[in-house]
């Protein structure tokens, strides 16, 4: 039996001039999963998050987000989706409920909803006290978490999450694993990258290994494993083998010298 689509890519590519960004790769992911993106960096991860939402425009290919062709409809796209960029894009002058506020409107979220979701989300996050001041005197964590706020207010469909819990303390970063936890119960699918492989491996159904542009390889913790060929061997292992950044110590030592 095969699983509903949340997100289908085909034979997608992406250039920047003789940058070859994401180099032909088909990806399914399914309705309800948490899935990763890992790959060291300039692998293609954020450019690939971009083209979900039709921030940037491949160059080859064809991208269905939750049934909608992105190219053809990006704003229907967007309405469903909720996307942390890597660098929060927040306005720096207003204070944090007043920017959560803003973004509750443009969502069409309902007044009554909007209040208690804020509400109880800034609890959550630990911010509660400080939602009136600027965004500017936040600290980096405080931002991201502003951030994730702003993308789960209107209750998307689908996540799209560029290293979610970069900058965020042990707490924080438990909660939003416990999060999008409780959220994959409702049925909402994750797409995030990170480069914290613990939460790859604690949090994620399947995960897809990028290097290069290209999907090096892509499946469970078992299947990553097997194509490994390391059978006991935790993600980091399994990482630096297959992205061929086995050879640390001698890294090391020449740092070292
Ligand atoms: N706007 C841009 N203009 C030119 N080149 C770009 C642009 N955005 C990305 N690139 C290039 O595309 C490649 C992939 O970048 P991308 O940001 O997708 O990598 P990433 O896997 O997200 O890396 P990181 O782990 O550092 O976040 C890199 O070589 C990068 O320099
Ligand atoms: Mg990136």
């Amino acid at each position: 039996m095969s699983l509903p689509t949340a997100v289908e890519l085909r034979d997608v590519t992406k250039r920047y001039n003789e940058i070859v960004a994401v180099n032909n790769i088909n990806l399914i992911i399914h309705k309800g999963e948490i899935f990763a993106l890992l790959g060291p960096n300039g692998s293609g991860k954020s450019t690939t998050l971009k083209m979900l939402l039709g921030l940037v425009q491949p160059d080859a290919g064809e991208i269905n987000v939750l049934g909608i062709n992105v190219q053809e409809d990006p704003v229907a796209v967007k309405r469903q989706v909720g996307y942390v960029p890597e660098s929060p894009n927040i306005y720096e002058f207003l204070t944090g409920i007043e920017y959560l506020d803003f973004i509750a409107d443009i969502y069409t979220v309902p007044a009554e909803e909007k209040k208690q979701r804020i509400t109880e989300y800034l609890k959550a996050m630990d911010l509660e006290g400080r939602e009136g001041d600027m965004i500017n005197s936040y600290s980096d964590g405080m931002k991201k978490k502003i951030s994730l706020i702003s993308a789960f207010l209107h209750k998307p469909k689908l996540l799209i999450l560029d290293e979610p819990l970069n900058a965020l303390d042990p707490r924080s970063a438990r909660i939003v694993k416990d999060f999008l936890q409780e959220l994959k119960a409702q049925g909402v699918t994750t797409i995030l990258s990170t480069h914290v492989l613990e939460i790859a491996e604690a949090v994620c159904d399947r995960i897809g290994i990028m290097y290069q542009g290209s999907i090096l390889a892509l499946g469970n913790m078992a299947e990553l494993r097997q194509r490994a060929s390391l059978p006991s061997s935790g993600l980091e292992e399994i990482f630096l083998k297959l992205t061929g950044t086995g050879d640390l110590k001698a890294v090391v030592e020449e740092l070292l010298k």
